[in-house]
């Protein structure tokens, strides 16, 4: 199963990932988390990438669609995965539809969580990450039970740089412009399927879990 996880920021990519991976047995790939462990690593591309991170602007597609060839195909091809946060250009779509041509596969579903602007900031201001395993909490909805300690593996919670407001505001212009065209491009394909984001973690987990089954 080939899966992809699209919607602006904040939309839930993350958190849905976490539970639809470890439901069908899919390697999770999260350019973001790769852009974050890189850096808490102090790699050169961690370094580089947070310059663009940092204030909301895209990393540039050559930049990340190397890195995903490389996490696809490099050691072993990967055949069930699912990728959150990439593509988010049509350069990159186009590249990712290439590498999987060559080895006779495509996208089984895209799937697209839908959230407004007002619902998006909320979520943005209260999310805490951890800084080892990445795992995504939020200190009214899904506050961990101890503060500022994840749960799962007792690492200490962190702001993400990039959840300030102006950095916030950057992202969703840069969503608008260059990722919402992937909608219809993926549309286009008859494999988009949309979800709404604003219902409660499980609502949105069984809402993707209900269309995969039915599909796949
Ligand atoms: P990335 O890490 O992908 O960030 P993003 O797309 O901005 O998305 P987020 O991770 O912020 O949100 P999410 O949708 O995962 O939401 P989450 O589950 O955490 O990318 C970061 C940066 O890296 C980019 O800006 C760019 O610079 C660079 N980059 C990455 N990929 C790139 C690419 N392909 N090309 C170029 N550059 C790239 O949830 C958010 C909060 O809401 C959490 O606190 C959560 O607990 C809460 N929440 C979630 N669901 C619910 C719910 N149903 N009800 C209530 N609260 C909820
Ligand atoms: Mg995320
Ligand atoms: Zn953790």
């Amino acid at each position: 199963m080939k899966l992809l996880m699209m919607g602006p920021p904040g939309a839930g990519k993350g958190t849905q990932a976490k539970k639809i991976v470890d439901e069908y047995q899919l390697a999770n790939i999260s350019t973001g988390e790769m852009f974050r462990d890189s850096y808490r690593k102090k790699e050169s591309l961690g370094l580089l990438a947070m310059e663009f991170i940092r204030d909301g602007h895209l990393v540039s597609d050559e930049i990340t669609i190397e890195i995903v060839r490389r996490r696809l195909f490099a050691n072993h091809v990967e055949k069930n995965f699912l990728l959150d946060g990439f593509p988010r250009t049509i350069a990159q779509a186009e590249a990712l539809e290439e590498m999987l041509d060559v080895t006779g596969s495509k996208l089984d579903a895209v799937i697209q969580i839908v959230v407004s602007d007002a619902v998006i900031l909320n979520r943005m201001v209260g999310r805490r990450s951890c800084s080892i395993c990445g795992a995504t909490y939020h200190i009214d909805y899904k506050p961990p039970h101890q503060d500022g300690v994840c749960d799962s593996c007792g690492g200490v919670l962190y702001q993400r740089e990039d959840d300030k407001h102006e950095s916030v505001k950057n992202r969703l212009d840069i969503y608008k412009e260059k990722t919402k065209p992937l909608i219809d491009y993926y549309e286009s394909r008859g494999i988009l399927f949309e979800v709404n984001g604003e219902k409660s973690f499980d609502a949105v987990y069984q809402a993707i879990k209900a269309l995969l089954d039915e599909r796949l």
